[in-house]
């Protein structure tokens, strides 16, 4: 399957498949005649996975140089990236390299980020290895870093030349990194996808488990189709790209509430949109049955409870900070139905107030 994201010059088209990664030489040779490899990844999938990369390499001759990072959120810094440009000049790394990053989403923002610096920019593909890159991070061109103030403040957009997303890479990734991912997938239902949605209502067991590879790999296509569809619109967040973080106003607040400690970012977005669909409730767009439905759909995945610690204080001091950075005011994305978000920043403070205690107290 093939999912096109349309930004003319820049656009760049989806693999997505079981085995896919078989034909990554052949899709590397499609796209471009690069003189050199590099593969950025981290040492997780590098354990589990990189053989079976270099195989699909050989079998078009390529060789690549590997280079790993330690994993999780702490390697998406400069000092990792500063390390990164030091191994691609010792590798002899040119304008004619490029970089392919295959791993989860820390991995494609930090190679991304790398790619889009190294030499005032090198070509950078992404082969994406747990449902969150496969259905969000690796699609729509944001890379970046973190800064010590606050999460993913360094970047840039820069789309890649292509992204192979083999679905059979997330067998080895654990039930909470694929719950935590499939947050993701119901978003794209609950902004955009009345279908998606009654689809996951019935399938949502089968998703988690990976026993299902055929919907598996038509859910992906989907949210890959409707991320590539809201980017091709509105490339540089300048509007409609907006409604992609439905959940993530509070779910973001909750993780700064929590030090990033506590949860998987899915998780917290998974108590974010149970809030926003409260919110949605509150302010009288989304009716009474259609707030139980999207609710029950969100049940089946259960994140960690909100320690009793955080309280209400924090998430308002959190979300100020968001405002802050925004200028305009906090902008709420909501749902007036399944599959129909609409943005606004015209919210009454009391009924944000009882949607973050309805939160705190589920
Ligand atoms: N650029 C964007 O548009 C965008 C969108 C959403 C999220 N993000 C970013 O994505 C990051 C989160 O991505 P993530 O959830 O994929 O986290 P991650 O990259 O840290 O991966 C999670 C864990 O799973 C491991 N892993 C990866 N693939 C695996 C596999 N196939 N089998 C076993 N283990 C595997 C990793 O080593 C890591 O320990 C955050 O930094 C977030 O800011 C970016
Ligand atoms: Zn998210």
């Amino acid at each position: 399957m093939i999912v096109h994201v349309d930004l003319g010059e820049h656009g760049y088209p989806i693999y997505i498949g079981d085995g896919v990664l078989n034909d990554l030489a052949s899709i590397i040779r499609k796209h471009c005649h690069f003189e050199k490899l590099f593969i950025i990844t981290d040492h997780n999938v590098e354990k589990l996975h990189a053989a079976t990369f270099v195989e699909a390499l050989q079998a078009g001759h390529y060789t690549a140089d590997i280079l790993s990072v330690p994993a999780g959120e702490n390697s998406k810094s400069l000092q990792c990236a500063n390390g990164l440009y030091t191994k691609l000049i010792q590798g002899h790394a040119n304008r004619q390299s490029m970089i392919i990053a295959f791993g989860g989403g820390v991995i494609g923002d930090l190679a991304g980020f790398v790619a889009a610096t190294f030499m005032r920019g090198v070509a950078f593909a992404q082969v994406p290895t747990t449902i969150l890159a496969q259905v969000d991070s690796s699609v729509g061109g944001k890379v970046g870093i973190n800064h010590t103030l606050g999460k993913n403040l360094i970047g840039a957009f820069y789309q890649p030349s292509f992204v192979l997303a083999d679905p059979v890479l997330l067998k080895t990734c654990d039930l909470r990194q694929r719950r935590a991912g499939l947050a993701e997938v119901i978003k794209y239902s609950l902004i955009r996808d009345r279908d998606l949605f009654y689809l996951l209502s019935e399938q949502m067991q089968k998703l988690i488990s990976l026993t299902d590879s055929q919907t598996l790999e038509h859910v992906l296509a989907v949210c890959c189709q409707i991320k590539a569809d809201i980017v091709a619109q509105d490339e540089k967040e300048q509007g409609l790209r907006a409604i992609l973080n439905f959940g993530h106003t509070l779910g973001h607040a909750l993780e700064a509430a929590t030090h990033y400690e506590v949860f998987l970012h899915g998780e917290a977005v998974l108590h974010g949109m149970r809030a926003a669909l409260h919110l949605s409730h509150l302010n009288g767009n989304l009716g009474p049955d259609t707030l139980k439905s999207a609710l029950s759909l969100l049940e089946v995945i259960k994140p960690p409870a909100i320690p009793g610690e955080v309280k209400a204080d924090s998430l308002w001091k959190a979300i100020q900070y968001d405002k802050k950075q925004s200028q305009k005011g906090q902008q709420w994305v909501l749902l007036q139905d399944i599959g129909e978000a609409f943005f606004t920043r015209q919210i009454p403070r009391d009924l944000v107030e009882d949607s973050i205690e309805y939160m705190l107290a589920s």
